[in-house]
């Protein structure tokens, strides 16, 4: 496994959380709210005929992640989509590996529709790790002990 490298600016959750993802170059994969788009920067730099697609609710977000990775969506490594998750329209098997660090709407809310769109995207076999944030004020910022949820592989969403 490549580790993300070391950088300024890169909080050390989103780090942690690319090494755990571990994508590999010909990877197409999904993340759900990754404004301002650090961990898109560290995944597309491995990948090489795999791309990205970034969903993000927030018009600032979404502009944020394009400013911080403009050679990725020129080359086409990365595929931005400005709407939320449960309104994203990609083709049904188009994903390999889904994402999300840090994104309430599965913990705030009962995320029906999204897990659904999530079960569309995904190829059967692929990944869907979801993390939730610290628990508490007193929880460390990063690790495995801050992270209530991040199965290593698991299957589509709804399957039993
Ligand atoms: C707390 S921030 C986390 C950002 C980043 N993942 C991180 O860990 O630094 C949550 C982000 O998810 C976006 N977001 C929340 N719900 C969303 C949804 N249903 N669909 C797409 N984006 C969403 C928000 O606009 C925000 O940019």
């Amino acid at each position: 496994m490549s580790r993300a490298r070391p950088c300024e600016g890169v909080p050390a959750r989103v780090a942690w959380a690319v090494d755990l993802l571990d994508p590999q170059p010909a990877d197409r994969l999904l993340e759900v709210g990754g404004a301002p788009g650090v961990a898109a920067a560290l995944i597309c730099e491995r990948l090489t005929t795999g791309h990205l697609v970034a969903v993000e609710r927030s018009a600032t977000g979404l502009r944020r992640i394009a400013d911080r990775n403009a050679e990725h969506v020129e080359s086409g490594r990365l595929v931005l989509r400005g709407c939320a998750l449960a309104d994203l329209d990609e083709p049904a098997d188009s994903i390999d590996v889904a994402f999300a660090v840090n994104v309430n709407v599965f913990w705030t809310s009962t995320p029906e529709r999204e897990l659904s769109v999530l079960r569309h995207l995904l190829v059967s076999g692929g990944r869907w790790p979801s993390s939730t944030g610290p628990t508490s004020p007193r929880a460390p910022t990063c690790g495995p002990g801050s992270w209530t949820r991040w199965p290593r592989r698991c299957r589509r969403p709804g399957s039993p």
